[in-house]
C-alpha cells in the first residue's frame, strides 16, 4: 500500500486500523446477520454510517458463504433509478468473469439494457427501457429473486435509503416490502441521516415497513476511545501530541466524526504538534469552505442567517422558544421563530438532537458553527 499521507481518512474505508472503535454496533450488525434481521442505521451525516457500512463488510470479505453489496442510493431520483443502482452494485460486486456474474449477467440481458462503462472509474452502467410501471417492478422483482436463489447468504445495504420518500412513484415502499418479505437469503441494513423520515417509515404502523427492522441509532464515538485512536496514530507516526491538544481537538470538532477526522488529517501533516498549530489548521479547515457559507447567507433570508449566528453562539440550545434566548438575540416571537427553525431544519441546516431530556437544537456543520462564531 502507498504510505499515507494521513492515518487519518476523510473518505473511503481502508482497514480496521484507520476505522476507531464501533464494536457494539459491529456486533449488532454481525448478530442481525445471523439471526436474518434487517437493521435501519440512522445517525446525523457525517458520524459514521457509510465507515460501519464499510468496516462491517470488510470484515466478511473472506466469509465464502456470505456475500456484501453496497448501494447508495442518494443520487436516486425515482425507482428507475433505484433499479438501475441496485443492479450496477451486483455486476461490480460480481465480476462478468465469475460464475456469479455471468448468470447475473444472463439475467439482466434478458431485460435487453443498454450497457456503458463510466469514463472515469470505469464501472458498469446499466440503461433499462421499460415498457410500464409493471415492466419495471418486475425487473425488480427478478433482480431479488436471482439473489435470493444463489445458495449464499447475502447482505444488501441500501444507503441514504429515506431518498425513496422523494420518488413520485407513491407506492415504492410497499412494493419493496412485498419483495423484501420474500426473500429468504437476504438481509437488508437500511441507512440514512434523516431520523423523522425513517422513524416514520419503519414505526408507524401504517407504513408497509412498519416493525420490519432493529434500529440502531449511531451515537458519537466515546471520546476515551476516540483520544486513544488519535494518541495511537501520532504516536505511530513518531509525532508526538499532548493530551491537551487532543481535547482541544475533540472539543472543537464537539466529537463529530467527519470534523474530528478533518482536523486530524491537517495536524498529522506537521512536524511538530502545538496548540498553535491546532488553532491554525482549524482555521485553515474553516476558510475553506467559506465560499460554502457565503452561499449559504445568499439563499438564506436575513432573520434565518441572524438566527443561525445566534444559534452558533450558544452552540447548543435545549429552550429555543424561550423569551430569553430569543430576547438576548432580537429574534422576533416565538411564531416566526418556529417558522424559521423549521425551514432551517429542512435545510438541514441546525440540527434536532432527541434524548432522554427533550430536543436540543444546534448548528448542523461544526464548520460553520466554528466560522460564524469567529466571523460574527
Ligand atoms: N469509526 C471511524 N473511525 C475513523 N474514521 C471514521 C469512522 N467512521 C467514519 N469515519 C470517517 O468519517 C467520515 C464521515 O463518515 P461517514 O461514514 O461518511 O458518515 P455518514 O455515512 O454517517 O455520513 C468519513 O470520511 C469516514 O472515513
Ligand atoms: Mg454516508
Amino acid at each position: 500500500m502507498n504510505k499515507l499521507l494521513s492515518p487519518f481518512l476523510i473518505s473511503g474505508y481502508i482497514s480496521k486500523e484507520y476505522f476507531c472503535d464501533r464494536e457494539s454496533e459491529y456486533e449488532i450488525l454481525k448478530k442481525n446477520t445471523q439471526n436474518g434481521v434487517n437493521t435501519t442505521l440512522i445517525s446525523p451525516r457525517r458520524l459514521g454510517k457509510t465507515g460501519l457500512i464499510f468496516h462491517f463488510f470488510d470484515s466478511l470479505k473472506n466469509e465464502k458463504d456470505i456475500q456484501a453489496i453496497y448501494v447508495d442510493i442518494y443520487s436516486s431520483l425515482n425507482i428507475d433509478d433505484f433499479i438501475r443502482l441496485l443492479a450496477e452494485s451486483i455486476l461490480e460486486k460480481f465480476p462478468e468473469k465469475t460464475s456469479f456474474g455471468k448468470k447475473f449477467l444472463t439475467l439482466i440481458k434478458g431485460f435487453r439494457p443498454r450497457f456503458t462503462f463510466d469514463s472515469i472509474s470505469g464501472a458498469p452502467q446499466i440503461e433499462f427501457n421499460y415498457q410500464s410501471q409493471n415492466d419495471k417492478e418486475y425487473t425488480l422483482k427478478q433482480l431479488l429473486l436471482f439473489l435470493d436463489s444463489q445458495d449464499t447468504k447475502i447482505i444488501i445495504a441500501i444507503d441514504e435509503f429515506q431518498q425513496i420518500v422523494n420518488y413520485p412513484e407513491k407506492n415504492i415502499e410497499a412494493i419493496l416490502r412485498t419483495y423484501i418479505q420474500q426473500l429468504k437469503n437476504i438481509n437488508f441494513i437500511f441507512s440514512g441521516s434523516q431520523a423523522h423520515i425513517l422513524a416514520e417509515m419503519f414505526l408507524s404502523s401504517k407504513r408497509p415497513f412498519f416493525s420490519s427492522t432493529q434500529f440502531l441509532n449511531l451515537e458519537k464515538i466515546e471520546r476515551s476511545k476516540y483520544k486513544e485512536f488519535i494518541q495511537y496514530h501520532f504516536s505511530q507516526g513518531d509525532k508526538a501530541i499532548s493530551e491537551e491538544c487532543i481535547d482541544y481537538i475533540l472539543d472543537w470538532t464537539k466529537g463529530y466524526t467527519f470534523y474530528t477526522q478533518s482536523v486530524c488529517n491537517k495536524v498529522y501533516r506537521n512536524k511538530k504538534i502545538d496548540l498553535d498549530v491546532i488553532k491554525l489548521e482549524c482555521i485553515g479547515l474553516m476558510k475553506e469552505k467559506e465560499p460554502s457559507f457565503f452561499q449559504y447567507r445568499n439563499f438564506l433570508t436575513p432573520n434565518q442567517w441572524k438566527f443561525l449566528i445566534a444559534l452558533a453562539k450558544e452552540e447548543e440550545i435545549v429552550q429555543i422558544y424561550s423569551y430569553d434566548f430569543l430576547n438576548r438575540y432580537n429574534l422576533g416571537t416565538p411564531s416566526s421563530a418556529k417558522r424559521i427553525v423549521n425551514s432551517l431544519l429542512e435545510r438541514e441546516m441546525i440540527l434536532e438532537s432527541n434524548n432522554k431530556e427533550g430536543s436540543s437544537y444546534s448548528i448542523y456543520d461544526v464548520f460553520l458553527m466554528r466560522w460564524l462564531q469567529l466571523t460574527y
